[in-house]
């Protein structure tokens, strides 16, 4: 009887409730698309996505990097609310035993659908932490946020994930360390007595070598898959990862077809290191960004073949968009590809405050619901999905500060103006421009405080570090800012001036206003060194620490 009472309820409350499918790439430029303006890569899937639905065109993603970006993407807010904003030079979490990430007391959008009654899963990258204090408490992991199925990376790919494919922002960082400890030897030991300078000499090699593990053994302690709990294969086969990922995003819509489900598919693709799938190897005209991003599209269609073939169509909304811009340091020696292409937009990935960095390609299609080949033009943010998510789930419940706005209105074409009147663009902790969009009117004001400045010289990026920073001699700050009007000047190349904008004086005051109203709500508690740096005891290891190691049993795929 029980089940009865319990189980009727729950069943008139989720008739009417969409599923909901979020499929993210990684790194993916605006101008890496056909229906963004594209015409030699080949994207016919998520071409048909948008000719089939809403195409936005200033989608804009919270921060033009991985951690900060993903976590105010799933909890529709600034990374900084949550703490996730980085005060150093590394930006993002590095290890997956930092005890830095999204904290626990965090709402996502995935912890409030399953309090509707919604099945949530996770497939793919996550990026956002995984432990606090010991070694699998697995403080910071998805299904402590939310998803009550995860399979996937805990971290990224990353180009130490693959044997000879060089190394990423490390590269930098190691050999920072490496120029520290052969500077405190050289200083330290010649000028004291000699038993301080052997227990300096010990402390120091100590240092060093808790520094060299983790650098040395990189893709197993970072490249690793978890389902759910578990670290089921360390380190990870990138080859067959593009075909499990499939899997299991396929997996988990079929087992729940007959009741509300979200799945987050965060796709490992593109970032580098780049996968060789052979059906894909040589087949674009792009080389192997090309070869993978076709891939990707591939993968795109199956996932909306699924839902399609299962009846789900009119009752699920997809959504298809990058974290971020492409990252244009990135180049494949082998073709000279970038890492992916932003089109007319300026700067990429960790660019902070430029356009082709924050950017990104769009989607939602719900037919039935949503006009097919409808095009939306005024700002949207990622943050939007939060709020647009519990509004279709019918979730009216009380809900800490939000930076995002449900998305129905615009998608739907019952609201032809954004809510969007400001956005703030971050670069770590630092604030690096405004966006305003004036009521009554179509410009879009872009005020930029600082900007990176690119190296070496001439270039339009930080070739030199592989990424932008955010601080000190790595940027130069304006005054008065930087402002660009973007409605006539979308590629950031002609200035502002009192004498070239009647409203320049305004746009500054306004913004400024804007600052001091967004300031006086934020938080102090961020991403510091001390909870990137890794720490043996929060090591995510299957087998025996340090003695980690073990692979899923591909069998049966
Ligand atoms: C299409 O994408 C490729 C790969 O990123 C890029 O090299 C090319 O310039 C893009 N073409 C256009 C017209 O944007």
């Amino acid at each position: 009887i029980s089940i009865i009472f319990v189980k009727v309820p729950m069943l008139l409350l989720n008739l009417n409730k969409p599923n909901f499918v979020l499929m993210m790439v990684d790194d993916l430029g605006i101008g890496d698309v056909g229906c963004y303006g594209n015409d030699t890569i080949r994207t016919p899937n998520i071409d048909r996505l948008a000719s089939e639905g809403v195409k936005l065109t200033q989608h804009i993603a919270a921060a033009p990097l991985c951690t900060p970006s993903r976590s105010a993407f799933i909890t529709g807010r600034y990374a900084l609310r949550s703490g996730m904003g980085s005060t150093g030079r590394v930006q993002v979490v590095l290890f997956l035993a930092g005890s830095g990430g999204l904290p626990p007391s965090e709402t996502t959008f995935a912890k409030r659908l399953q309090q509707q009654g919604y099945t949530t899963g996770l497939v793919g990258k996550w990026h956002l932490g995984v432990n606090c204090e010991y070694r699998g408490d697995h403080c910071h992991h998805p299904n402590q946020h939310g998803f009550s199925y995860f399979y996937g990376l805990p971290f990224t790919l990353f180009n130490d994930c693959v044997p000879g494919e060089g190394r990423d922002v490390l590269a930098d960082l190691q050999e920072t360390l490496e120029q520290l400890t052969m500077c405190q030897l050289i200083v330290y030991v010649p000028f004291h007595r000699k038993d301080h300078a052997r227990v300096h000499l010990k402390n120091t090699l100590l240092a060093t070598a808790v520094w060299y593990v983790p650098f040395i053994l990189l893709p197993t302690w970072n490249c690793i898959i978890m389902r759910n709990q578990e670290v089921i294969e360390q380190p990870m086969t990138v080859e067959t990862l593009p075909q499990r990922l499939l899997g299991e995003a396929q997996n988990f819509i079929k087992r729940n077809a007959d009741h509300p489900f979200l799945l987050f598919f965060s796709l490992a693709h593109i970032h580098t290191p780049m996968f060789k799938t052979p059906a894909f190897a040589g087949k674009s005209r792009h080389g192997r960004y090309g070869d993978n991003l076709e891939e990707v599209d591939w993968i795109i269609g199956k996932i909306t073949e699924t839902v399609d073939s299962l009846g789900l169509a009119s009752n699920t909304l997809m959504y298809f968009a990058s974290d971020h811009g492409g990252h244009l340091e990135d180049s494949d020696l082998q073709t000279g590809q970038k890492g992916g292409w932003n089109g007319i937009y300026k700067g990429g990935k960790a660019m902070g405050g430029w356009e082709g960095g924050i950017r990104v390609p769009g989607i939602f299609r719900w037919p039935g619901r949503l006009a097919a080949g409808k095009v939306v033009d005024e700002p949207t943010s990622l943050m939007d999905l939060y709020p647009t998510l519990k509004y279709l789930a019918k979730d009216t419940q009380p809900d800490r500060q939000l930076d995002g706005y449900n998305l129905m209105p615009l998608l739907e074409g019952k609201a032809a103006r954004s809510e969007h009147e400001f956005m703030f663009h971050y670069c770590g902790i630092y604030l690096n421009a405004v966006r305003w969009h004036p009521p009554g009117s179509d410009s879009i004001f872009k005020v930029h405080f600082f900007t990176p400045n690119f190296s070496p010289p001439g270039a339009v990026g930080c070739y030199d570090t592989k990424v932008c920073l955010c601080h000190g001699e790595h940027v130069t700050h304006h005054t008065p800012p930087l402002v660009y009007d973007l409605f006539h000047d979308p590629s950031e190349s002609r200035p502002l001036t009192p004498d070239t904008e009647p409203r320049f004086a305004e746009i500054l005051e306004q913004t400024a206003k804007a600052v001091e109203r967004h300031k006086s709500t934020l938080t102090n508690e961020q991403m510091t060194w001390s909870k990137i740096l890794w720490r043996p005891w929060l090591q995510p290891c299957c087998g025996t620490f340090p003695f980690c190691g073990c692979k899923e049993d591909t069998a049966q795929l």
